[in-house]
């Protein structure tokens, strides 16, 4: 039951935080936009209040009328110029207190030219009558509605109606636009599996920080999670242990099939779905098809493809294993390639994550399938046939209009021509240099998996590591050693959630949380605009946000944990 929060528990959180005395009047925008500054007066939101929108809103223009229906019970929307509710002013509608969601410059402004905010910014204006968000595509669009949700009571985020409360916010002039284009989290749902719905929270979630890339980790050794027609015993076996495995406790996690077999998968319909409903939150999804390693689920289903025939199973324990791909047998490619196209049709993104990580090789060497490509392709070593194998699956996916991109590993052995690396144990520097896009989501830093407390005793169980908030929150995405003119390759950073340990999605949750608001604000915010008492004051509003939006977290803003 959603009970009522008084306005006083905000200001008493605004109150007990540390902050330098110049912010303390700024409302508490997580993460905080560029350019803000406090106007006189508030704009009260009523019942009558209008939402009119150009038709490249209207996705964003919905998104706001359906999240102010939900918690302030207001019928906003009468929707001006969308497609989809060709709906006109009422005649006794009140011509003042509405809120314009346009790509035109409002009176305020001068004739700037609209392309100067970027694909995802934004500006806001809130003055007593009326608001004005303008922006130039549907993801700034998107940015000045979440900003606009953050000004207002954080019990807008609840997903029922919550009464008694002032919903008015201070007037303010934002000009907002990202740091970094790619504003990642990765979850791993191989190692346990969540349920759509689940996903779609998470989504929400990450859209509450403006973050716009959900990598998402379908295919493991444990399991393989998305539906492939061509082959159906993928998810048929693949999908499923005997066990939670990990030495959990079974209760801990809900996701068993109805002949008590553990685990689950996203049929197509499912993933469309999903997608669709990133898109609505400026959410890009990149699907991961974990190659050539990483791949016992899907030998478990088909043996033929590897190199020793089998058998494989899913029931194991978090490590490395030898459940690779062989890469000298031409069917191993046809059956990638099959698939890959099947995930081409379902993602609308350009990338296409190929794994690429932590590939143990022995299988290759007693292989003589393996050992005459060797011959024949010139290749000295296993990494240069890893290269050969990544090589030719860039060719397939770059046929296709789409961009690989792979874990820091597949720089051995020479990196493919067009390749993205995502750097968890390094190539950065070596990648952006020559010119490669890089995402940066480095071991020390960006692990959600990691314990977020030296007191690893008072912290549910984790795979090890150290990554507290204050850490997370003072990274720098750009490396130090980074020649200045290859800067503008390192895409933004990612934050990475690999589950073995996390068995349900209230576990994920606390782990991701608080740690990717830091993140968030390392991605979106100006460099220099990193302080860490006024993060910690905005934070505790955050929480009010999460907490209405049933977001479980670790309630601690410890710099160290
Ligand atoms: C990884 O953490 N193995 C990419
Ligand atoms: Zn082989």
């Amino acid at each position: 039951m959603k009970t009522t929060r008084p306005i006083a528990g905000i200001l008493l959180a605004l109150l007990t935080a540390t902050v330098r005395a110049a912010d303390t009047n700024l409302p508490a925008l997580v993460p905080l936009p560029q350019k803000m500054a406090l106007l006189p007066g508030r704009f009260q939101f009523q019942q009558s209040t209008e939402i009119e929108m150009d038709p490249m809103a209207a996705s964003a223009g919905r998104y706001l009328s359906d999240q102010l229906r939900k918690s302030t019970g207001f019928r906003n929307g009468r929707f001006v110029n969308d497609p989809e509710h060709p709906r006109v002013r009422s005649a006794n509608a009140t011509p003042h207190n509405s809120i314009f969601l346009t790509t035109n410059a409002f009176g305020s402004q001068t004739n700037q030219a609209v392309s100067d905010l970027g694909a995802e910014g934004y500006e806001l204006e809130v003055w007593p009558n009326v608001v004005h968000i303008r922006a130039s595509a549907p993801g700034g669009f998107f940015y000045g509605v979440q900003t606009l949700l953050q000004l207002l009571p954080p019990d807008v985020f609840s997903p029922t109606v919550v009464s008694n409360v002032s919903w008015s916010i201070p007037c303010v002039k934002i000009e907002d636009q990202p740091r970094f284009k790619w504003r990642g989290w990765m979850l791993d749902v191989s190692r346990h599996f969540f349920t759509k719905p689940e996903v779609e929270q998470m989504l929400d979630a990450m859209a509450m920080q403006k973050l716009n890339v959900f990598h998402w980790h379908l295919t493991d050794d444990q399991a393989w999670r998305i539906e492939i027609k061509k082959y159906p015993r993928l998810t048929e076996i693949g999908a499923w242990r005997k066990e939670s495995g990990f030495n959990l406790d079974p209760k801990a996690s809900t996701a068993y099939g109805k002949d008590g077999r553990y685990g689950g998968f996203y049929t197509q319909n499912d993933i469309r779905e999903v997608v669709k409903y990133a898109a609505d939150r400026n959410i890009t999804i990149v699907p991961e098809i974990e190659t050539p390693g990483h791949a016992t689920a899907a030998l478990m289903a088909y043996p033929q493809y590897s190199c020793t025939g089998g058998p494989f199973t899913t029931d194991l324990p978090g490590g490395v294993f030898n459940g690779i791909y062989c890469v000298g047998n031409d069917a191993s490619f046809t059956f990638v390639e099959d698939i890959l196209s099947e995930v081409f049709a379902l993602f609308p993104g350009k990338y296409i994550h190929i794994g690429g990580d932590e590939v143990t090789t022995n299988n290759w060497h007693d292989c003589p399938k393996c050992q005459a490509r060797m011959k024949k392709e010139g290749l000295k070593n296993d990494v240069e046939l890893e290269s050969y194998f990544v090589r030719r699956l860039e060719k397939f996916i770059n046929a296709h209009g789409k961009t690989l991109i792979g874990w820091s590993e597949i720089r051995d052995g020479g990196l493919a021509q067009n390749a993205v690396v995502m750097d968890w144990v390094g190539g950065a520097v070596e990648a952006a240099s020559a010119g490669h896009d890089v995402v940066m989501s480095p071991l020390e830093e960006c692990y959600l998996d990691h314990y977020q407390s030296k007191d690893t005793n008072a912290e549910p169980y984790a795979i090890g590591g150290y990554l507290p908030l204050g850490n997370i929150y003072a990274y720098e995405p750009v490396p130090a050693n980074l020649p200045p003119q290859f800067a503008q390759h390192i895409l933004g950073a990612q934050g990475n959630e690999w589950t073995e340990y996390m068995p349900n999605l209230k576990h994920v949750q606390y782990m991701a949380y608080p740690r990717l608001c830091a993140l968030a604000e390392v991605d979106w915010s100006p460099k220099d605009s990193r302080d860490w008492d006024d993060f910690v004051r905005r934070m505790a509003v955050h929480f009010e946000r999460l907490r209405s939006r049933g977001i479980n977290f670790r309630n601690n803003l410890t710099k160290g944990g």
